[in-house]
């Protein structure tokens, strides 16, 4: 079986093609972000555009590099929700004019469920139960995961996602955007137990990061300790906030396995947080398949097929953002 995965939910436009027998045959991905850098942020209507542009460029590519005709095609998926609206749109519309031309089906696929699928596609035999955690630019969440692949929430941040605080963080020492990679470097060189940062919601399943941005920007204010040592306890206490939260998850739900996903799990100090856990076994998936893509996209589908529903004709992105 054949699936074609499409991703356009932020500033990642993303073609795949998924074979069940022989795994990712093609993936192409234009990243727009050395357009925002400039803004320091994602701004909406850029990222729409740019996804315009580059979708069907895209396309032609995947289909080429996986050596396949668009009759070949038999499922088509995208990313549907949670995402920017717009941009989001130009990736259901494409998928959707797809889907009615090779009249084949079309799964709106949530993100979270790719990002969280794709630790599957970089360790075969991997299949739920297991419990999920996403840390991306946009979500720091927790899944349960079962059989019969239903995603149930156990808890998520209250405000700043993990991603969002690296990229703040960095922010307030004059780095770059996106500023996850970073402050990585800077706390390699740094000492982690240097400074105290608080933990909020200790004992819970839930997170909150605003308090911690609010003192990392203190102790910068103090000159008293250098980036370094900033940085180096800023990411240990982010990472062991991730780990007992998810370990405590695990543990509520009797499971022995932890997925981790998302652009922050290619954070150094937070896989190795997570491989000091004892009594479970995590997997990430690889660097390549932790940042946005269609990959994890197309698998999802293949994954979803015959379980879920799929895209009625007259629904749109909007539509779908309730269902994971
Ligand atoms: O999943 P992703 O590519 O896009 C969203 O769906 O948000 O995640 C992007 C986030 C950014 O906040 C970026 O700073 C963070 O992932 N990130 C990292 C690292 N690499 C990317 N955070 C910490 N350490 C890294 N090495
Ligand atoms: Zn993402």
């Amino acid at each position: 079986m054949i699936t074609l995965g499409i991703e356009s939910s932020c500033d990642e436009t993303s073609v795949a093609v998924y074979s069940s027998e022989k795994g990712v045959l093609s993936s192409e991905t234009f990243s727009q972000s050395d357009i925002h850098a400039a803004f320091g942020g994602v701004i909406p209507e850029v990222a729409s555009r740019n996804h315009i542009v580059k979708i069907r460029p895209l396309f032609d590519a995947a289909l080429k590099n996986a050596g396949i005709e668009k009759r070949d095609i038999d499922l088509i998926g995208v990313t549907s929700a949670p995402g920017l609206i717009g941009a989001l749109f130009v990736g259901v519309s494409f998928a959707k004019g797809l889907g009615c031309a090779l009249k084949r089906p079309v799964v709106p696929v949530h993100h979270l469920s790719g990002h969280i699928l794709s630790a599957e596609l970089s360790h075969p035999g991997l299949t739920p139960p297991y419990t999920a955690l996403v840390v991306s630019g946009g979500h720091t969440h927790i899944f349960d995961v079962d059989e019969a692949l239903n995603f149930r929430l156990m808890g998520r941040t209250a405000d700043d996602a993990a991603g969002e605080v690296f990229d703040k963080t960095a922010k307030m020492m004059s780095g770059p955007y996106p500023g996850g990679k970073f402050i990585q470097d800077l706390a390699e060189k740094g000492n982690p137990e240097a400074v105290r940062f608080p933990v909020a919601f200790k004992g819970e399943v839930r997170f909150s990061f605003s308090g911690l941005k609010t003192a990392v920007m203190n102790a910068l204010a103090k000159n008293k300790f250098s980036r370094e040592d900033i940085a180096a306890s800023f990411q240990r206490t982010v990472a062991e906030t991730l780990s007992s939260k998810t370990f405590q998850a695990a543990r509520m739900r009797g499971r022995d396995r932890i997925v981790v996903g998302g652009g922050v799990a290619c954070n150094s100090g937070i896989r190795k947080a997570f491989s000091s856990l004892e009594g479970v076994r995590v997997y990430f998936p690889d660097f390549s398949l932790c940042t946005d893509n269609a990959d994890m996209i197309a698998y999802a589908a293949y994954r979803f097929y015959g379980r879920r529903r799929f895209f009625g004709n007259s629904e749109t992105a909007a539509d779908t953002r309730h269902e994971i």
